[in-house]
């Protein structure tokens, strides 16, 4: 019997109502709506305010949307995966606060870590359950509350995230996710991480007041290798599927930056037309990107269309992933007509 293959089946996402525009950012620390549009492509991020709320919230609401669409019973999911860098906690994961509060009960879930590379690792983890038989509906969940451990005094790491959930339905079927890789090399933690609050460096009141609890990143480092490694992996993706550039539909990269993406598609010789962007209206969103894109780009997407999915992270962390789409966007039934655009504009 040939193994089923795990068709995304439907998608939905969620972002916070608080904006922090480019121009606020400038108020708060020595840069420009100009310097931060031309090094990055962002205009705009989405925050999540709200005492107690954290990542699960955000992740709650798009795995409820993602069932109220698909008129899916709770009871019907069997597993449920949440690919996050910002937990609520240490523990429990976030995925099992997720299944309590969409009512969701007696199923495995667990949390990715992969930074921001970790929804691709979650996809290809499901689609395995689905492939082997365990599990016929399995909800992947990519979600950060980047904000949290976002230093607002440091220009450098400051401007580039937002906050963010995008949720995905899988579900077995012909065509789906046709083939997936996910890659590491612990080396290149020295560029991006975060020092304290693990096991390595517990919570103190000096690790505190030497903000060690925040992002670290050497950006131009990160830049370098996420360029080649994006780069890579959708080529080798490519390569072992034997696509050709003018199969490809759509490239479905993580946005961390513009000119990255810019570069990922030139090395592949793709246009940007077939690009998607959502980097300008959400910033990097960590896990939560991938699915964003999804979510904004659904409108337009065709049963059948093949996808190159490719994401770096922290770690360092890459991973890249060939996809059919599974059904016509245009279908869809829609929620307040929310993420629905159509062209991710
Ligand atoms: N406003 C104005 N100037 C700034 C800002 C800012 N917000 N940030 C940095 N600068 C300055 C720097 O101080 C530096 O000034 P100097 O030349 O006087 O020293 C200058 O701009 C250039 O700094 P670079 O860091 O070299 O700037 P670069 O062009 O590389 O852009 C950026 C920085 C946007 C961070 C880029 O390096 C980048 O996107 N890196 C990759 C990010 C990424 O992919 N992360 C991976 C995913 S994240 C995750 O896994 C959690």
């Amino acid at each position: 019997m040939t193994p089923a293959r795990a068709a995304i089946t439907a998608v939905h996402g969620y972002v916070p109502p608080d904006l922090l525009t480019n121009s606020e950012l400038a108020q708060m620390v020595d840069t420009s709506d100009t310097w931060i549009t031309e090094r990055t492509g962002i205009k705009q991020r989405h925050i999540l305010k709200g005492e107690g709320l954290g990542t699960s919230h955000m992740a709650a609401e798009a795995v409820r949307g993602l069932l109220q669409k698909t008129e899916t019973d709770p009871g019907e999911i069997d597993l449920l995966i949440c690919a996050t860098t910002t937990p609520d906690m240490q523990f429990p994961s976030t995925a099992n606060l997720i299944c309590d509060m969409v009512g969701v009960r007696n199923i495995g879930s667990f949390d990715v870590q992969a930074a921001c590379s970790g929804f691709l690792y979650g996809l290809t983890i499901a689609a395995q359950f689905i492939a082997n038989g365990t599990c016929r509906k399995v909800v992947v969940v990519g979600a950060d509350k980047m904000s949290s451990i976002v230093d607002y005094t440091d220009r450098a790491t400051c401007v580039l995230f937002g906050d963010a959930a995008g949720a995905v339905l899988l579900e077995p079927s012909g065509e789906g996710i046709m083939d997936a890789l996910i890659r590491s090399d612990g080396s290149g933690m020295i560029h991006l991480h975060q020092k304290a609050g693990g096991s390595r460096m517990p919570a103190t009141a000096e690790s505190v007041a030497k903000r060690l609890h925040y992002v670290h990143q050497e950006g131009a480092a990160v830049y370098k290798f996420a360029i080649a490694r994006m780069a890579e992996v959708a080529a080798e993706i490519m390569s072992r599927n034997n696509l050709r550039v003018d199969m490809i539909d759509w490239l479905v990269p993580h946005q961390a930056n513009k000119r990255i993406i810019a570069s990922t598609a030139e090395r592949m010789g793709l246009p940007m037309s077939r690009v998607m962007v959502t980097i300008h209206k959400y910033g990097n969103t960590t896990n939560a990107t991938i699915p964003l894109c999804l979510w904004d780009y659904e409108a337009i997407l065709k049963r059948g269309d093949r996808l190159i999915l490719a994401a770096f992270g922290g770690g360092f962390t890459w991973a890249g992933a060939y996809v059919q789409w599974g059904y016509d966007g245009a279908t869809a039934p829609k929620l307040n007509g929310k993420g629905k655009n159509g062209k991710g504009a």
